[in-house]
């Protein structure tokens, strides 16, 4: 099958795709997704295929509003929910409900629970009203790849999977949604995101607990090796300067070709390849993906990361996919 990247003008060859049991990838506002008609269990089992990914990882289904979430969930909302939904929506944010019977159990990795968001992305969202279902998505890379946060990112994982890869330009987020679990009594943050978890507590007016630390929730795809380039990652997580210049030196020592990924205020030390990934998380979380692929493509022998890990807003996020793609960390 020959890959076409589409401008977004031409949205309508990709609609008549998806209604054809085909799957195409379009951009959204955090990372670019590999969608499927979400009623259409056969078409949702293409995007396992296309991905190389485990079947028991859910999809999450793009809706337009609260109406669109309501058709894939049971019974009524709970308040964590709908609050939620109120706050954040349409935005970066999904929620883990209970699903209704009618939802194809590939999209649910066989769970009796959905994750739903509804995309602020205009493209994402000219799709799903277009299509006049919910899109079934999850990131277009190959399993275990960093996410796409531009068509060409997409192509070069699924070249010749799928027929379309609409172009929306740089996905602006660049890390994917915070995704809680509203299905059991408290709120489980189940992957942190750009929304962070002080936003989360203020907004619902009561903490949320972390999956995994104080809680047996999870998202099944959070025990997966993810968001890993092809050369080893190494994060160098410390405030101090002169040690990370000392830490510096000694991985160009044990790599002759080694890659850096820092903030602009880096570029003065000597490497095969810098990428800047900005002073503040906010650019982080925008560039560090794209800072993986646009490394790897120089050949490394190991891209190593500066920066020191925040908590607050989208910090944890960026904590986190770098935690999961580095191989090794070098701390105080
Ligand atoms: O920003 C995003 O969330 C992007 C864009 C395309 O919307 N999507 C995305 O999907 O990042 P991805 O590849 O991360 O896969 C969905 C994640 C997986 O970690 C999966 O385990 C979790 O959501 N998930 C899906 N359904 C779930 C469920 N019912 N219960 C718990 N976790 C679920
Ligand atoms: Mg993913």
């Amino acid at each position: 099958m020959q890959t076409v990247i589409l401008p977004y003008g031409q949205l309508l060859l990709a609609v008549e795709a998806l209604k054809s049991g085909e799957i195409v990838a379009f951009p959204t506002e955090t990372v670019y997704g590999l969608g499927a008609n979400a009623w259409d269990g056969a078409a949702c089992l293409k995007i396992f295929e296309a991905k190389g990914r485990p079947a028991d990882n859910p999809l999450i289904v793009h809706v337009l509003d609260e109406a669109g979430l309501l058709e894939l969930t049971a019974g009524p909302l709970p308040d964590c929910a709908r609050k939620l939904v109120a706050a954040f929506w349409p935005g970066p944010l999904t929620v883990v409900l209970e699903a209704d019977r009618k939802v194809p159990a590939a999209v649910r990795g066989s769970l009796p629970t959905v994750a739903v968001r509804s995309p602020s992305h205009p493209v994402a969202r000219r799709l799903i009203e277009l299509l006049g279902a919910p899109v079934a998505a999850p990131s277009a890379n190959r399993s275990g790849r960093p996410s796409p946060t531009r068509a060409q990112d997409v192509l070069e994982d699924l070249n010749g999977r799928l027929p379309y890869i609409i172009d929306g330009g740089d996905s602006p987020v660049g890390v994917e949604s915070t995704i809680v679990d509203c299905s059991g009594g408290a709120p489980v943050l189940l992957r942190p995101g750009f929304i962070g978890r002080d936003v989360l507590q203020k907004v619902l007016g009561e903490p949320v607990l972390l999956a995994g630390k104080n809680t047996a929730h999870k998202a099944p795809g959070m025990k997966y090796t993810h968001y890993a380039p092809q050369a080893p990652v190494i994060w160098i997580n410390m405030k101090d300067e002169q040690r990370t210049l000392q830490a510096l030196d000694v991985l160009r020592k044990e790599y002759s070709r080694l890659a850096l990924l820092a903030p602009e205020s880096w570029q003065f030390y000597r490497t095969q390849a810098f990428r800047g990934i900005g002073q503040d998380v906010n650019a982080v979380a925008h560039g560090l993906f794209a800072g993986f692929r646009e490394l790897d493509r120089t050949h490394p022998d190991a891209i190593a990361v500066v920066w020191q890990a925040e908590e607050g807003g989208v910090g944890l996020a960026v904590a986190n996919r770098l935690g999961k793609a580095a191989s090794r960390q070098v701390t105080e």
